[in-house]
């Protein structure tokens, strides 16, 4: 039996949810609760029994590691074998946020963990409920995203409900989340920093830390180590196959208007999320969802996987996204979609010859 308790997004360790819930997870329970990236899967993270139990509910493959939430960079460092310069800095910058930091671990990090990696990942989430969790727990808490493998992030309790209702012991509510997409992940245990998943803190952010060309980026040198290992598994994917689509708005617009009639001749039915400047150019009828403004890529950020989501409930046979640049949260945004696609793009002016996988 899963217990969904409502929780204030502003509340503290005492509260009797969060109380309720501490407990749950010192008793080795799985506990779904929101960050301000997505919702996670918690357990005790310095229980292997309990971590366990994480990938069995998830259908997680063992080789694929998870993050420890922690309340402070003094707790993360309590994990790491050491916690370097770079680090520190980047702690400061960003903590409470949606960083994930990758350091050489310490024996106390069970294998289970790291998935044998000598590595771990640890972030200090910036949602008031998962930091009081995590205080009131007084353990380092593991948690993937609390999604079912291979499915999209959830971003809302509905979302954890939909996939785990169950499997999970506690969910903890506070509503939507606030970045909609997962943490940066970047790996700091290598001689010079490398980014292995673009999220809510952006390479922009970054640099403006480490400086310019510091930052290498996962799949450049990717012979040598592999990036992190989730990124390797199909990921964030809807039900129906997913096509990317670039160009002006009136190009993209003039693509799905094709793609849409094509697919309705063939008595197939198309779901297409689009950006606000583009929406008045694609027909009413069909399943339009709106991404928010081009200029905001926030925006779609946030509402990405719910609107991936809403098309397996309306049960298209495909979906078309438009794309966006890769600058400030577009680059997280299109590392998502491209992954969600398959590497199918179209891109206008090139024609239907230039679908790419
Ligand atoms: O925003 C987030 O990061 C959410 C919330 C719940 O914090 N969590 C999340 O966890 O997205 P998960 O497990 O879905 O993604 C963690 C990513 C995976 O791609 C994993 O392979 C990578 O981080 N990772 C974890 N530990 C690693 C390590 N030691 N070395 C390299 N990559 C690692
Ligand atoms: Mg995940």
């Amino acid at each position: 039996m899963t217990e969904l308790l409502r929780v204030p997004p502003t509340a503290v360790s005492v509260h009797p949810a969060v109380v309720s819930a501490a407990r749950a997870l010192r008793r080795g329970r799985l506990v779904a609760f929101p960050t301000e990236t997505v919702y996670g899967l918690g357990a005790n993270g310095l229980d292997p029994d309990a971590v366990g139990r994480i990938f069995a509910a998830k259908g997680r493959p063992p080789d694929n590691p998870l993050i420890l939430h922690v309340e402070s960079l003094a707790a993360a460092e309590e994990l790491v074998a050491e916690m370097p310069t770079v680090a520190r800095r980047l702690a400061e910058a960003f903590w409470p946020g949606p960083l994930t930091m990758v350091l050489r671990r310490r024996a106390c990090v069970p294998d289970v963990v790291s998935a044998g990696l000598p590595t771990v990942a640890v972030r200090v989430p910036a949602h008031p409920v998962a930091l009081s969790l995590i205080r009131a727990a007084g353990v380092p808490v593991a948690a993937p995203s609390a999604n079912k493998s291979g499915k999209p992030s959830p971003t809302t309790a509905a979302h954890v409900m939909a996939d785990l209702d169950g499997l999970v012991d506690v969910v903890l509510d506070s509503g939507p989340t606030a970045v909609g997409l997962e943490s940066t992940v970047i790996d700091l245990s290598l001689a010079s920093p490398r980014l292995l998943r673009p999220g809510g803190v952006t390479f922009e952010d970054l640099t403006s830390v480490l400086g310019r060309g510091v930052l290498e980026l996962a799949g450049e040198g990717e012979a040598e180590r592999p990036a992190a290992p989730g990124m390797k598994y199909r990921h964030y994917a809807p039900a129906a196959p997913l096509t990317v689509v670039t160009g002006h708005p009136a190009e993209v617009a003039s693509i799905i208007r094709a793609e849409m009639r094509a697919a309705g001749s063939a008595g197939r039915r198309l779901a297409a999320l689009v950006f606000s400047e583009t929406l008045p150019l694609i027909p009413a009828g069909g399943l339009v969802l709106d991404l928010g403004s081009r200029s905001r890529p926030e925006m779609a950020g946030r509402r990405l996987f719910a609107h991936l989501r809403a098309c397996d409930q309306e049960r298209v046979d495909g979906i078309l996204v438009e794309g966006t640049t890769e600058e400030g949260m577009g680059r997280a945004v299109m590392n998502r979609l491209l992954k969600a696609a398959g590497g199918r793009v179209l891109r206008a002016g090139e024609g239907k010859a230039c679908v790419d996988g």
